[in-house]
């Protein structure tokens, strides 16, 4: 029997191979003389259908194609952070050094470093009994994160043997006996497939935030620690400034960042940046705890449909070290072109604006990936993976089939809008247009840990917004002398909440974090200001001085105050804020 099948068809990335010996779905073979690497999408008979991560230019009928018998899988070990790696997980910087700026087809460079040493530490003993997901050891992979090693799937029972010390990925560090008497040989380089979600003890209720430090998304639109976002937004709406600033600044430990897709140029930058970017809570560079997968625009597009799966995967193994980690992918609906081209050339029966039938159910399948649980272990520790993806729609087109199929999978949704970035409202994230469906479920976190008015604080500054979009509507009609006073100091109240409270820069040093707490007191404080206005309107103040009343100066500059002296600037704030009150009310009884 021939060990290997022949290629009998090429269109584009897509490859078809007959009698190619075991194949089976989704196994990766190596195609032509030149070994390309591709994936089995279908099989008909005796053909197979296969989508080729590489170029397949010069390719042609008759050439070799094998199958490996495995399932597209990625390596998993130490030496995973900090590396740059494309949608199949070759690492981009070795290969550069290796073959210079492109990618040569064919060629092999192993994901994980091989000749590296790293200090293997035991946490366990000989005769421990252990199953999988026990944590065996730990490696200190980089300054800030520990490796935590752990027993393979599908591996119980007895430490027979724990080597501490100098180990590569491929030495053994440990040899378990099965419950059946087998030895398994242990090293810490694991592989795990792709499209297979890792699995884990426990699903958990999101019950804690997702901290990013972005005011409009924690006060406002808040995420759940393993919860699932999309941003949609226009061209230049500020998608990826946003999922920057949740790599840098959100509360996980772990980032994966997919840039799949997007235009070389605009990677480029992430790739330059974002090595030289500092861990704003270890001033060690973030790429200490960062993955990043960059899949560009002229990188083939079969790899670009792998790459969230690459990401995802990565993402998985270090929640279940029991890790927080953030994945963002930009930009899903590249991805999703990706998957449109591919069954265009598989000739599938196209679904809505030619994207397949599956489109839905594959968002549903990688957003389900995320969530809160327990991982597998003995020890119960939690691990989270909270889900971010980008969404470009064509126009800003919310009605397009990606964004719609994302928005019945994910739970927040960050609505960019082109007005507000024209108008240089950042982050344009819509305030009546967004969502978050995990309000509900961290509520309690917030009243305990923040403020037990916070819920309601938040309500009246969303109902003022409210307000001010139906005053508005008013006065377009009818003129801004149709309100009353009340409407008027509701009017600049929202105002000051969508200038000094949600517009937030992203490249202004303090500005571009605010802890939750000072969150809470601008919040209270751009409040307060309403409160004491109405109250004033009642003794008959003018409204004119109420409007131009200079603590609301203070106020607007709350954003600029650096986190240890925000208690005191606030306390600062409201005093002033009586005195001029205080002041005007005064003036206007001794008129009397
Ligand atoms: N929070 C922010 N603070 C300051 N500037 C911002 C902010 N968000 C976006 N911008 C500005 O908007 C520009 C475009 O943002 P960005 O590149 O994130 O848009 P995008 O939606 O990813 O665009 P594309 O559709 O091209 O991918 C940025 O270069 C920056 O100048
Ligand atoms: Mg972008």
């Amino acid at each position: 029997m021939n060990k290997q099948g022949k290629i009998n068809k090429i269109a584009g990335p897509l490859v078809v191979a007959e009698n190619i010996p075991g194949a089976r779905m989704y196994d990766v073979v190596r195609v032509g003389e030149e070994r390309l690497i591709g994936e089995i999408l279908e099989i008909r008979g005796n053909n197979a259908s296969i989508q080729v991560y590489e170029e397949t230019g010069g390719l042609k009928p008759g050439e070799p194609v094998q199958s490996t018998n495995q399932a597209l899988s990625v390596e998993l070990a130490p030496g995973l952070l900090g590396t740059i790696y494309d949608g199949i997980q070759r690492p981009l910087d070795l290969i550069k050094a290796m073959e210079g700026d492109f990618i040569s087809r064919g060629i092999e460079v192993p994901a994980i470093v091989r000749e590296k040493e790293w200090d293997f530490r035991p946490k366990v003993k000989e005769d421990d009994e252990v199953e999988e997901g026990d944590i065996l050891g730990t490696v200190q992979e980089t300054e800030i994160i520990e490796h935590r090693v752990l027993v393979p799937m599908g591996i119980k029972g007895k430490v027979r043997e724990i080597r501490a010390g100098k180990a590569k990925v491929e030495d053994i560090i440990a040899i378990i006996e099965t419950d059946e008497g087998k030895e398994k040989k242990i090293c810490m380089l694991q592989k795990w497939p792709v499209r297979k979600m890792r699995p884990y003890k426990k699903q958990l209720a999101p019950e804690e935030p997702l901290i990013t430090g972005q005011r409009v998304i924690d006060t406002f639109f808040p995420i759940a620690k393993g919860g699932t976002a999309c941003i949609p937004g226009p061209f230049g709406s500020g998608k990826t400034v946003v999922q920057h600033q949740l790599s840098k600044w959100a509360n996980a430990e772990i980032i994966v960042f997919v840039g799949c897709g997007e235009r070389g140029n605009e990677m480029t930058d992430v790739l330059r940046k974002f090595p030289q970017l500092k861990d704003p809570k270890t001033g060690k560079p973030l790429m200490q705890r960062t993955i990043l997968i960059a899949n560009t625009s002229n990188m083939p597009v079969a790899a670009r449909e792998a790459s969230i799966y690459t990401g995802i995967t990565l993402a998985e193994y270090y929640r279940d070290m029991g890790y927080d980690v953030a994945l963002m992918a930009d930009s899903t609906s590249r991805w999703a072109e990706a998957l449109r081209e591919m069954s265009g050339r598989l000739e599938e029966m196209p679904g809505e604006e030619g994207y397949p039938a599956y489109l839905p159910s594959r968002l549903a399948e990688f957003y389900e990936r995320a969530g809160k649980i327990i991982c597998l272990g003995k020890d119960g520790r939690r691990g989270s993976l909270s889900t971010i993806g980008a969404v470009s729609p064509p126009g800003g087109d919310l009605s397009e089939p990606v964004t719609q199929a994302t928005l019945r999978v994910v739970r927040v949704f960050w609505a960019l809008v082109a007005e507000l970035a024209y108008q240089r409202h950042f982050p344009a994230i819509h305030w009546l247009r967004s969502y978050s469906l995990y309000l509900e479920d961290l509520e309690k976190y917030f009243t305990q840990k923040v403020a037990a008015d916070w819920i309601k604080l938040r309500a009246r500054a969303m109902a003022l917004l409210q307000q001010e979009d139906e005053l508005r509507e008013t006065v377009r009609l009818v003129g801004l002398d149709a309100l009353s006073s009340q409407d008027r100091i509701a009017m600049e109240t929202a105002r000051s909440l969508r200038e000094d409270f949600l517009q937030q820069f992203a490249f202004h040093d303090i500005d571009t974090y605010t802890s939750i707490k000072k969150q809470y007191l601008m919040l209270k404080t751009v409040l307060s200001y309403y409160d004491v206005s109405l109250e004033a309107l009642k003794k008959e103040i003018s409204l004119d001085s109420l409007i131009s009343l200079s603590v609301r100066e203070d106020i607007a500059k709350m954003k600029y105050v650096p986190e240890e002296d925000i208690e005191k600037e606030r306390e600062k704030i409201n005093r002033k804020l009586k005195k001029e009150a205080d002041e005007l009310i005064n003036r206007t009884e001794n008129r009397e």
